[in-house]
């Protein structure tokens, strides 16, 4: 299914789900060859899912070996006993894994703060590239990354798998049938009290808690920005054009530490430079408004991780309460759960896929980004979430940073389209 099928719906998608190869024969596809770099817990597991899908892996990298031996094991388990090789000897040795001729495609899901280089590299070694989020740091990866696809022109995926959640692909089966009207809001967050996973048992400090003392700003936009970037049509008849953001003070992973490392450890005495809470908001070149906020520090429970919801002209639609409200539908006043319309705007990839898709992990959008991808690779179709989305998306954290920096003063959003973003489709 190419990126259109994705963002449209109805009969016309329907019948495009599940045509998997151009050649329409039953010839069985030449399975596609994937490298994995980072086998932590992200890469593990949709290692995992891509073994499922029949992969051919016959090359791994990660720097720590316990990781490795373990990924190593999984694709042994899954290729009868054909062990892939593995490659170990530093942080650049993915360069030589990349230099090999029988890797198609390559899967990147090493720390963040690596993700844009992994991903350039990949490209200019002629590869399809599936990352994981966010995609860049800065805004000279974010056109790093847009200049290598456009000049190889290899498929590059960002796996943002909240696109794919069944209520997000209800919700965008409803905007594409017109349901809500011209599209005037959207709010949307990444809540999550991530303080543990910042800090190490010895209290020295994760990738995760080295972005946190580096950088200030959203330093997660893609979960709760991706689906919302889809529903307006963001690069495909809008764009982000400016965002202002503010941040509070710096306090709770201080906190945190100070409660648990005793005085004069280390830990203790870290200067983490982004705020607990961040709040940007993005305007679009065709009037619309997206509230988007950040707090991965603040002590909270989390029955889920992000929420969404979305204005237009004739509906409007909370993901807190999963509720809708449909003007001249739904009785005044009175909202609605999502779930009555949730049959009648079933997206086609969900009607196709339930059964495969449930139980593998977040909500089954970790199901579909590695299936979406697949499929891209096999077919050389275009990617559903490309470097243009990737970097448009994660430009977000650079430029919230500048925000930030300047006392909230606007900043324009680069249009990673070059010009394209009304026109195109794919
Ligand atoms: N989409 C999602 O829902 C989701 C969920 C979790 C994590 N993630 C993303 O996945 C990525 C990985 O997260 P994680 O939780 O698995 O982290 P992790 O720390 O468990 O794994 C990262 C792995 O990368 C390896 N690595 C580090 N530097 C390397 C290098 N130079 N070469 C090769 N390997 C290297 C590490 O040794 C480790 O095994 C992150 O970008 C994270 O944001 C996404």
């Amino acid at each position: 299914m190419r990126r259109r099928d994705l963002l449209r719906c109805g009969a016309a998608a329907a019948v495009a789900v599940g045509v998997v190869y151009p050649s329409a024969g039953h010839e069985k596809p030449a399975a596609v060859r994937l490298g994995v770099i980072g086998v932590g817990g992200r890469g593990t597991h949709l290692l995992g899912l891509a073994l499922k899908q029949g992969v051919e892996v016959p090359a791994l990298c990660d720097i720590n070996e316990a990781n490795l031996a373990r990924a190593v094991g999984l694709v042994e388990k899954a290729r009868d006993g054909r062990r892939p090789e593995a490659y170990s000897r530093g942080p650049t040795d993915y360069r030589r894994m990349l230099a090999r001729d029988d890797l198609q495609a390559v899967l990147i899901a090493t720390p963040m703060q690596l993700h844009a280089p992994m991903a350039i590299d990949a490209l200019r070694a002629g590869k399809q590239v599936f990352s994981e989020v966010a995609a860049a740091i800065t805004l000279d990866e974010c056109w790093g990354l847009v200049r290598a696809a456009e000049e190889t022109g290899k498929m590059y995926m960002l796996g943002e798998n909240c696109c794919y959640w069944p209520h997000v692909m209800t919700i965008l089966c409803m905007v594409r049938k017109g349901v809500f009207g011209d599209l005037t809001y959207a709010e949307c967050g990444y809540v999550h009290d991530c303080r543990p996973i910042k800090f190490n048992t010895d209290g020295s400090l994760t990738w995760r808690g080295e972005l946190a003392r580096d950088y200030t700003g959203n330093l997660y936009p893609t979960h709760s920005l991706g689906p919302v970037a889809h529903w307006l049509g963001i690069n495909r008849g809008d764009r982000m054009a400016s965002l202002v953001a503010m941040s509070t003070k710096a306090v709770g992973l201080h906190d945190w530490a100070s409660r648990r490392f005793p005085e004069g450890h280390l830990a203790r005495q870290v200067r983490f430079k982004v705020g607990d809470s961040t709040t940007v908001l993005i305007r679009t070149a065709k009037g619309a408004v997206i509230d988007l906020r950040y707090d991965v520090i603040s002590a909270r429970p989390h029955p889920t991780t992000t929420y969404y919801s979305l204005q237009g002209l004739r509906a409007s639609y909370e993901s807190r309460t999963e509720s809708i409200w449909l003007d001249g539908r739904s009785a005044s006043y009175k909202w609605e759960p999502l779930d009555n319309y949730a049959k009648e705007f079933e997206h086609p990839l969900w009607a196709r896929w339930r059964a495969e898709a449930e139980g593998a992990g977040h909500l089954g959008g970790d199901f579909f980004v590695i299936r979406e991808f697949l499929q891209a690779a096999r077919t050389a179709g275009p990617s559903p979430i490309d470097a243009c989305d990737a970097a448009a998306w994660s430009s977000i954290m650079p430029l919230s940073a500048k925000s930030i920096a300047e006392g909230g003063a606007p900043q324009e959003i680069p249009d990673f389209t070059r010009g394209k973003w009304e026109t195109r489709t794919a």
